[in-house]
């Protein structure tokens, strides 16, 4: 194998047409030659919520000059590709159907190997990129589509330790926001309106908190707000802050006690693990006051937090390159009938679960 490699990433399993094109030498260290993000956001707003009918449509306009773009801002031909990688799933299947027979026909025409990538496996490997972490390490993954805990064994070696049993965690906050009135999506709304509120007025439920293990559920969370909310309608704009305030701070607090569970298995399988740290992704990685609780529960106990910048902890191109470049590295190629997959768990052991979080859109 070359010393370096280079691949073309394309990601389009929800809302985000991107595609990036990144390199990878031989002692793993990544470089981000392009990534070319194209959001739907105005195309959905309207909606409150990703259409995933208008997201397919959506991804075949723009697809040919995105990946164009990432290819000329990165200033290489198809002649220069070791491979050409694309999302295969888990997402919405029409946008995930139109990036991946996009890969194939690129694969196909310029004679460049497939890799077949695991939308989660981007979200997972991305802080191999930005900061060279070495495995094991833990993921927590907390975006629109989903909320899972992972332990990150190698390339392709996964568990998944904590997910949610109904809703994902950003989902939660989109239904928070729609429910109060605020503007999709509603991670930043509620975010904002926390900020001016009173944490102590309302006290919300914590499912699952102390609970063994590391599993969520937002969905009871969701409907104790809406009888506080219906209980004091109509609201007034303090009201809306108090109720973001208290859905905030019980949103970390649930975190937190999960997470703490999480890192105490890792200590216990990994008593020898001299850099014990854990990886934020996903747009839910975005709010501060969690990110500030996930810190003190870290310091708390040892472990480093490494946060990617948000333009790579949400969906991106690069990720899937990236992805594509370490399974590459290892001989881990896909033909052309790879299949474009729904649902595509990274732990192929682990029971499904109740809903998994996949009611929403978004992964
Ligand atoms: O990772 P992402 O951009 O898209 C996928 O789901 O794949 O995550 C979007 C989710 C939305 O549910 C959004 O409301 C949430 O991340 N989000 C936030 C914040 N910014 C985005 N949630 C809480 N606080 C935020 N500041
Ligand atoms: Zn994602």
């Amino acid at each position: 194998m070359s010393l370096s490699v280079l691949v073309l990433g394309i990601e389009t399993s929800c809302d985000e047409t991107a595609a990036s094109v990144v390199s990878r030498d031989a002692n793993g260290h990544g470089e981000i030659l392009s990534n070319v993000i194209l959001s739907q956001f105005d195309d959905h707003a309207a909606f409150g919520g990703v259409v995933p009918e208008i997201a397919a449509r959506a991804h075949v306009e723009a697809l040919d000059s995105v990946v164009q773009a990432a290819m000329d801002e990165a200033g290489v031909g198809f002649a220069d590709l070791d491979a050409i990688a694309a999302t295969a799933g888990p997402g919405l299947i029409g946008g995930v159907i139109v990036g991946l027979t996009t890969a194939k026909a690129l694969a196909l025409a310029s004679g460049k190997p497939l890799v077949a990538v695991n939308h989660l496996e981007g979200h997972a490997l991305t802080a191999r990129l930005t900061d060279g972490i070495a495995f094991p390490y833990l993921l927590l993954l907390v975006s629109g589509g989903h909320t899972q805990i992972l332990l990150v064994r190698g390339v392709g070696q996964y568990e998944r330790w904590g997910t949610t049993i109904d809703d994902a965690l950003g989902e939660a906050f989109d239904k928070t926001a729609k429910l109060l009135g605020l503007p999709y999506p509603g991670g930043p709304a509620v975010e904002r309106a926390a900020a001016r509120g009173n944490l102590d007025r309302f006290a919300l439920p914590r499912p699952m908190f102390g609970r063994p293990g590391a599993d969520f559920s937002f969905s009871g969370l969701k409907t104790a707000l809406r009888i506080e909310a219906e209980a004091i309608a109509p609201l007034s704009e303090s009201d809306v802050d108090d109720l973001c305030a208290a859905f905030q701070r019980t949103v970390t607090l649930v975190v937190r006690d999960r997470i703490g569970h999480a890192l105490d298995r890792f200590r216990s399988e990994f008593p020898d693990s001299a850099d014990p740290t854990l990886v934020v992704a996903g747009g839910v990685a975005a709010n501060k006051a969690l990110r500030a609780g996930l810190d003190a529960e870290l310091s708390a106990r040892g472990f480093r937090l490494v946060a990617p910048p948000l333009v790579l902890c949400t969906d991106n191109g690069a990720m899937i390159a990236w992805a594509g470049a370490e399974r590459l590295a290892l001989g881990l190629l896909d033909d052309l009938a790879a299949p474009a997959r729904p649902r595509w768990p990274l732990d192929q052991l682990a029971a499904p679960m109740l809903g998994s979080g996949h009611k929403g859109a978004k992964a």
